[in-house]
């Protein structure tokens, strides 16, 4: 090959190192047994003569990494993630090289997750899990893990992006929840979707769905008794729940975070967990991964699982493909591939602008 491409972690499936192999690229994939790559290790992968690298979430990609990647002739480089808070986009400017994210391929699986954690925060999931484990079960009875009726009750989403207004459809359509969303943006396909519902549901004479855009994030807290975040993390979205926040929300609501740790205020929540035992939370990500916050993993009415909301064999292998064709997009020129539309748009502009 011609091109050297770095992986800096095994992906799934085999079709992203056929894609490169098949564009002139040699590939190498880091097989380090430690799970989170330093700076230095990533530096030593480089060397001298690299032209893209596909990296993850756990990496800090900024300008050590950029330059480092620049001086070895690098032009680009691709998140295997939607989310992209660990690159610096204006340091990768700065040093000529183009950056991929890898939307869509993990809208659904990703809202899958979310809609697991909120089922699994109601109906008290774990706790019964663990409490048959135990062989606690001595015989049903009325009040054995009593949770939630989802139907009837509100969902409320922060952030009604792809992922939000997937996880929004799935909560109306398959619980019969009413929606209340905000968003900076209008989310128009979204309420059309409910509106749709609501009419078809007064049609066959039951109870319709209503939907409404709230104008504050308070209205949204205030009002739902399911509130999933999805946002992107950055300045404006860092701690957006915290204690505060934590207080305006119904006493037995439930929260679900399936987008960045440090959006929740993870200290506290924890304490708002302990004064609020009616209260839940299904959690895929936290503040300082991989730790948890002290006291978050003795709470019962926590559910935690390891940032596993895009962990599909589909999605993730989709992921790692994404992720080649932006590497090769620049390396070999936008776009190579089938449908143009199949790849995602680079995330700055040194990548050339689709044909
Ligand atoms: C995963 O967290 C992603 O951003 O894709
Ligand atoms: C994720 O696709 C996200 O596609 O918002």
């Amino acid at each position: 090959g011609k091109y050297r491409v770095i992986s800096t972690k095994p992906m799934p499936g085999t079709r992203w190192i056929n894609l490169l192999i098949e564009q002139d690229c040699r590939v190498e994939i880091c097989t380090e047994k430690k799970t989170i790559l330093s700076v230095e290790d990533i530096i030593a992968l480089i060397g001298n003569k690299c032209d893209g690298v596909i990296g993850q979430l756990t990496e800090d990609w900024g300008d050590t990494l950029f330059a480092a990647l620049s001086r070895a002739g690098g032009k680009a480089f691709s998140n295997m993630a939607v989310g992209y808070n660990n690159v610096d986009v204006n340091a990768a400017n700065k040093y000529g090289v183009a950056v991929g994210n890898t939307p869509g391929v993990l809208t659904e699986t990703t809202a899958e997750l979310a809609a697991s954690l909120s089922l699994a925060a109601s109906r008290r999931i774990v706790e019964a899990d663990e409490f048959m484990r135990a062989g606690l079960y001595d015989g049903w009875l009325p009040h054995l893990f009593v949770g939630n009726l989802l139907k009837g009750q509100t969902v409320g989403v922060i952030g009604a992006g792809r992922i939000g207004s997937a996880y929004a459809r799935m909560m109306v359509e398959g619980f019969k929840m009413n929606l209340i969303y905000y968003d900076l943006y209008q989310a128009t396909r979204l309420e059309k979707f409910v509106t749709a519902y609501g009419e078809f549901l007064k049609s066959n004479g039951e109870q319709p769905v209503y939907w409404k855009r709230a104008s504050s994030m308070d209205e949204v807290l205030r009002e739902a008794d399911v509130i999933s975040l999805h946002p992107v993390l950055d300045k404006t979205t860092y701690h957006l729940i915290n204690k505060e926040s934590l207080a305006t929300m119904k006493k037995e609501a439930i929260l679900v975070n399936c987008s960045r740790g440090p959006v929740v205020d993870e200290v506290a929540l924890v304490e708002h967990l302990k004064q609020n035992p009616m209260f839940r939370v299904g959690l895929d990500v936290f503040e300082d991964e991989p730790f948890m916050k002290p006291g978050l993993a003795e709470m019962k009415n926590a559910v935690v699982v390891p940032h596993i909301a895009s962990a599909s064999k589909w999605t993730r292998e989709g992921m790692a493909t994404l992720a080649a064709l932006n590497v090769l997009g620049k390396i070999k020129g936008y776009p190579i591939w089938g449908d143009p539309n199949q790849v995602a748009p680079f995330l700055n502009e040194n990548a050339p602008p689709p044909a």
